[in-house]
């Protein structure tokens, strides 16, 4: 498939954009400093921390927040267990589904949860982190994925 153009400019800070490449949603996110710092309390609560399979991102994207810029998160939006589409709840505050909820994402299908940068929570059930795809920026408002 071919690469698929985001202008970013048109994302408010917290809140998300859903593109769409090969076919898959792509969820892409303009984090605030508020967010960024709520990542790095989660650590204990997600699997796979550091982003230690090697499959769901690739390695410019290896990092705290999983991504290139702090501030912009790209994910391909397909849970990891069998393919739904979580929802974005970037609110922070309790849910029904997680009392000390920071924002993230929810899975309708069988309740798995992600956090901010797409990593999974622990004991929910999607096994890894959600798949961060091959992106890069051509100037400051443009995202190119593929
Ligand atoms: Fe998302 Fe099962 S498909 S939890």
């Amino acid at each position: 498939g071919a690469p698929v153009k985001v202008n970013l400019a048109k994302i408010e800070s917290g809140q998300q954009i859903i593109a769409e490449w090969r076919g898959k949603p792509v969820f892409v996110v303009r984090r605030t400093p508020e967010i960024l710092e709520n990542i790095k309390q989660l650590n204990s609560r997600v699997a796979d921390p550091e982003s230690a399979e090697e499959s769901q991102q690739p390695s410019y994207a290896k990092n705290e927040f999983r991504s290139i810029k702090p501030e912009i998160l790209v994910l391909v939006g397909l849970c990891t267990h069998l393919g739904c589409s979580p929802k974005f709840f970037p609110e922070v505050k309790p849910m029904e589904f997680d009392q000390e909820w920071k924002g993230g994402y929810h899975c309708p299908c069988h309740g798995s949860k992600f956090d901010l940068a797409g990593r999974v929570f622990k004991s929910v059930p999607a096994p890894i982190n959600l798949e961060v795809p091959p992106y890069s920026f051509i100037d400051d408002n443009t995202l190119i994925i593929g």
